[in-house]
């Protein structure tokens, strides 16, 4: 059952389970929901279908097997748990990989419209880490073609839509969270969601960084809403810098190149014209990557014999190649590398047709934002902020925190990808994972009674949203200088290559970063005030980024994403921790680390049977 009521201060409305974020997660979760029976709510912070995951261009990994014969969900769960060395939750890598081509199938039967074999089923990409190629693809638009279906498909099930919405504050009762309060970004009115249950999906934090692939909604809201209504995050130091973002013209720097350029068999080149991923193959890696030229070219043309090109490293290694490249002095005009796909005309009768075909939107992107044809000259790319695999920690089954009545799926939720995430396993996780939080978000709803959020609750979040306001003139600054240095410090101090000098200045700073968002002011009225949406974003910006470097110094070794200057090899002993950040009770940040649960002897077994 659901109520809209118009008051005087905040519009009402009331949904058994709200769902928060309207991207892939989000909305495969509001689907699962409603169609158990639910009334669903589903609040996005801009409009419907402007989601990151637009931005998993290259395909979805799911091991249907329609291109290699010898993968199966062991395998990709094999992959999956190498590529984030060993930190992830097995048992979510277990159900990702079982469950996943039942969620691509799904998907077609609900209208996407993916790339096909020569036999008709759908096609299969090479990517970064997996053993085969296994991610089900349309042409370099994915995501946007998930979006699509799941919208289609969405619309037609009576899920409310709440556009233009940010949620400022997650409301409970008791233990319980009962609801949340926001407001919309047009006219700047609040809103009191009242639901049974509620599911975060948000996505990521990249707007943390100077340097990204997100855009202006990932201030890590869900994170931040979560953290402040008493749930745990982990493993909130590994940040994904994907090895390939634009890097020319400045204004379109971290705009993603998708790593599907690579599996169709593009090449990084420094400017020596070198193929410098050659030198550097790691230990996990070495008895599957070939060795030279050749090989790597046979493999992306099918061959099985011939090991992958070490251009499809994972993303963290390749990320560190590029920087020391660049850092060395063997980088492009604009501090990237030469990623060169024009290459295979050499190779392929039609090359540049191809290219067309198989990366219609990195053609036209290029093209139009520099100027480039990449059918003849290379793409200037370098490392771009892209995802954080850590996130709300949740129940690997039913995706509920550790908060009553709060679940999170998707990017905003941790544990699916350890130390570093295999590109085209997001869009596997949120299909997977939105549809399990959709499911038993609605179980929950159901045995639950009615919501009641305290007054003062809703009050408090009414008055500290209004608070910027009050704040104009005397010693008040604007939001967006705090953002941005927020942001280069970040980039600089807790980027992709990180030591303990740089990282406690990092940590040392958040005082007084906290002490200017507190006196941020700012003018006009609520209709429309990008100035305002930012003060308000700050809060949560700070609060990731903060978590980021806290979980981050704690880790004295360099794994996966996180890469330490100070210490260079990998810590046996911190290889069987993730880290764990809480809210103390005098409202400071606890970050501390606990043991990996012991994992099944069959699932190890599996592990071992794919070194
Ligand atoms: O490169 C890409 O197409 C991104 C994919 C992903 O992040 O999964």
């Amino acid at each position: 059952m659901k109520i809209a009521v118009m008051d005087n201060e905040y519009q009402s409305f009331e949904h058994d389970v709200l769902v928060i974020g309207a991207g892939g997660a989000g909305l495969r979760a509001a689907i699962e929901a409603s169609a158990a029976g639910v009334s669903v709510g589903l609040v996005c912070k801009s409009l419907l279908g402007k989601a990151h995951t637009v931005m998993a261009e290259g395909g979805m990994a799911a091991s249907l097997a329609n291109v290699d014969d010898r993968d199966d969900w062991t395998v990709h769960f094999a992959d999956t748990m190498r590529g984030g060395q060993y930190l992830n939750s097995w048992r979510m890598a277990e159900l990702h990989a079982r469950e996943a081509p039942a969620r691509a199938r799904e998907l077609e039967a609900w209208g996407a419209v993916f790339d096909r074999t020569k036999d008709g089923r759908i096609l299969q990409r090479n990517f970064g880490g997996h053993k085969y190629p296994r991610l089900a693809h349309v042409g370099d638009r994915t995501g946007l073609e998930m979006i699509r279906t799941l919208q289609d498909h969405g619309v037609h099930q009576g899920i409310d839509v709440h556009m233009e919405c940010t949620v400022v504050e997650l409301l409970k009762d008791g233990d319980r969270v009962v609801g949340a309060f926001g407001y919309d970004r047009e006219r700047g009115r609040f809103q009191l969601f009242k639901a049974r249950a509620v599911v975060l999906a948000t996505g990521g934090i990249g707007r943390a960084y100077k340097v990204t692939s997100n855009s202006w909604e990932y201030t890590g809201d869900g994170h931040a809403l979560a953290y402040r209504a008493g749930a745990e995050l982990m493993d909130m130091e590994f940040v994904q810098f994907h090895p390939t973002g634009m890097v020319w013209p400045p204004s379109v720097r971290g705009i993603l190149v998708t790593e599907g350029v690579r599996g169709e068999g593009g090449v990084l080149r420094n400017s020596d014209g070198k193929r410098f991923m050659f030198e550097d193959i790691p230990e996990l890696y070495r008895s599957s990557t070939a060795t030279d030229e050749e090989e790597g070219w046979r493999y992306t043309q099918g061959d099985k014999q011939a090991n992958r090109p070490p251009e499809l490293l994972t993303r963290d290694h390749v990320a560190r190649c590029i920087v020391r490249e660049v850092k060395e002095g063997r980088g492009s005009p604009h501090g990237g590398v030469f990623l060169d796909i024009a290459w295979i005309k050499k190779r392929l009768p039609n090359g540049a047709e191809h290219i067309r075909k198989k990366l219609p939107s990195m053609y036209h992107q290029f093209k139009q934002l520099a100027g480039i044809d990449i059918t003849e000259e290379p793409m200037e790319v370098g490392p771009t902020t892209h995802y954080v695999m850590g996130g709300v920690r949740v129940d690997p089954d039913s995706q509920m925190s550790t908060v009553p009545g709060l679940f999170a799926a998707g990017e905003c939720a941790a544990g699916l990808h350890g130390a570093n995430r295999l590109g085209g396993n997001s869009l596997s996780d949120l299909l997977v994972f939105g549809q399990r939080a959709g499911q038993y978000a609605a179980e929950f709803a159901k045995e639950q009674t009615a919501a009641k959020p305290a007054q003062d609750q809703v009050d408090a979040a009414a008055r500290d949203a209004l608070a910027p306001f009050g704040r104009a003139g005397g010693d008040a600054e604007g939001p967006y200088q705090v953002q941005y240095d927020l942001q280069d410090m970040m980039q600089s101090q807790v980027g992709i290559v990180r030591t303990e000098e740089d990282m406690q200045k990092a940590i040392d700073a958040f005082e007084g970063l906290r002490a200017r968002a507190e006196r941020v002011g700012v003018q006009g009225n609520r209709e429309y005030n990008a100035g305002w949406h930012t003060a308000l974003d700050l809060r949560n910006l700070l609060m990731v980024s903060e978590a980021v470097a806290r979980s981050a110094i704690l880790r004295k070794e360099s794994r996966g994403a996180h890469f330490r200057e100070d210490y260079l090899e990998k810590d046996a002993g911190q290889g069987r921790v993730n880290t764990v950040i809480r809210r103390g009770d005098e409202g400071g940040m606890q970050v501390t680390q606990e043991p990996i649960p012991e994992i099944r002897a069959d699932l190890q077994q599996i592990i071992e049977d794919n070194r």
